[in-house]
């Protein structure tokens, strides 16, 4: 088959390029080359048009609003699979067996508790240090604790590190929450579900016994699954730069919680849950939409637009239908925000500005109403989201770690700068 190339005419020379072929997607033009062909670079700030990297990871078609985890499209997924479950298939590649699921979760079982030296860090910060950043503090901090996981080089202990951050980040999530509300830290248990654990570990007191809600640990364990993976994020994108320079796992990872916590991304979630309680009734949804389409407004609706779906979020559908089960189910049937997510939903599906921007409800539209119901407070929605997505951040590390040719990232510029000039002595400025 004749390779498929792309042809650059510039300054009357033409430079062709290849196109490389996806399993699914859009074709992509190989251009390693044009700079030292052509003393070129191409310019795509926000990496609109740029793919950094070859994945099998994820693939998400934003025309379609379709997302496949390793081929599987997440509505299947969040209907039969569980969080553990995806974790091993975002990981290994396929859906595990029986034994291999059972194995599994032993491993990360027996990895929840973290060393007990890590409690005194905790000591360090202010009580109302927002959970946020303590967790991007301490998930660095491991680095100083598991030295026998370091070596990016040695395939087992990239295997142990992606273990252990899987494991011990609901427990240092769990542990930033307990420390933001001066109630004592709760230890991990080995006889609860990955999900339970962690309501366990955050709503317990040792006053008394606690029975963890099966409604909610289900609930939980979808809000992890919606949120393990997404492609080239610009989280993801951070892990990978990050580990492009030999960095290991746990700094990694503390990078990506860094770049997630921006409400552009991952702080969405937390920041429109505030934005539906500022809005508080649905007759006040016009002045905010007003605002979000004012140019001269900063204010957008949160929680809606993304970069790639220009539809429907399919994990926004997912987490609205699980919000009308959640809220049904634990009785709080006349929740205002609810009424007014969906009211400001249908208002904003229905005005030109949204309709022609493609702009939608995104992952974190309704997922803040659910983690309420749940009973958390806002500050631990992203920790939350930090805590799902690291499955999917240390599987794209662990790809790009093994691949064969694998380079630092290192992009250039277009230089708009002073041209060369000499120093000015002091006396004569
Ligand atoms: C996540 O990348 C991922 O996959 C991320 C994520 C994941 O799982 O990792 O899906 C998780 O981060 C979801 C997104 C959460 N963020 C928000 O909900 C914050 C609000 N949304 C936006 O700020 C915005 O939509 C982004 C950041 C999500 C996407 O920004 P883009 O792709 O750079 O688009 P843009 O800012 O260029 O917007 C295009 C137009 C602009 O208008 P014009 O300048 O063309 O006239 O749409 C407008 C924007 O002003 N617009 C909005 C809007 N989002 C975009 N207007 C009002 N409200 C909004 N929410």
């Amino acid at each position: 088959m004749t390779k498929k190339t792309a042809t650059l005419n510039l300054h009357g020379k033409d430079y062709d390029l290849p196109v490389l072929e996806p399993t699914i997607g859009p074709e992509v033009i190989d251009i390693r080359k044009l700079y030292g062909e052509a003393d070129v670079f191409t310019f795509d700030p926000g990496f609109t048009s740029t793919a950094a990297c070859e994945s099998t990871i994820t693939y998400i078609d934003g025309d379609k609003g379709e997302l496949l985890y390793r081929g599987y499209p997440i509505e299947q997924l969040a209907d039969k699979s569980s969080y553990l479950e995806t974790c091993y298939l975002l990981l290994y590649g396929d859906l595990p067996t029986g034994n291999q699921l059972k194995d599994f979760v032993q491993r990360v079982t027996m990895h929840t508790m973290v060393h007990e030296q890590m409690h005194y860090l905790y000591r360090g910060f202010r009580r109302d240090a927002h959970p946020m950043a303590t967790l991007v503090g301490v998930v660095g901090a491991m680095s100083a604790f598991y030295h026998d996981s370091l070596d990016i080089n040695d395939p087992w202990q990239r295997e142990v590190a992606a273990i252990r951050l899987i494991a011990k980040l609901p427990t240092l999530a769990a542990m930033a929450y307990k420390y933001s509300i001066g109630q004592p830290f709760v230890y991990p248990r080995n006889d609860l579900t990955y999900a339970a654990n962690f309501l366990h570990m955050c709503f317990s007191v040792p006053a008394e016994p606690y029975k963890v809600d099966p409604v909610l640990s289900k609930a939980m364990d979808l809000i992890f699954l919606l949120h393990a993976d997404h492609e080239q994020n610009a989280s993801t994108s951070t892990v990978r730069l990050a580990g492009s320079s030999g960095a290991n796992p746990f700094a990694c990872i503390a990078a990506g919680i860094a770049c997630l916590w921006g409400p552009a991304h991952g702080g969405a979630n937390q920041a429109a849950l505030e934005m539906l309680r500022q809005i508080g009734t649905v007759d006040r949804i016009p002045e905010f939409v007003a605002r979000a389409k004012d140019k001269n407004d900063p204010f957008r609706l949160m929680g809606f637009g993304h970069r790639v779906y220009k539809n429907f979020d399919p994990r926004a559908k997912v987490m609205k239908e699980t919000a009308d089960n959640v809220l049904g189910l634990l009785g709080i049937e006349n929740n205002e925000t609810l009424r007014v997510a969906k009211e400001l939903e249908r208002i904003a599906l229905e005005d030109p500005y949204f309709v022609e921007k493609k702009l939608y409800p995104n992952v974190d539209f309704y997922s803040g109403i659910i983690l309420e119901a749940i009973g958390f407070p806002t500050s631990m929605f992203t920790p939350i989201f930090a805590l799902s997505r690291t499955v999917g951040w240390i599987s794209q590390w662990k790809e790009m770690i093994g691949e064969k040719n694998q380079k630092i990232g290192r992009p250039r510029q277009l230089y708009v700068g002073p041209q060369k000039r000499d120093y000015i002595d002091l006396r004569h400025r």
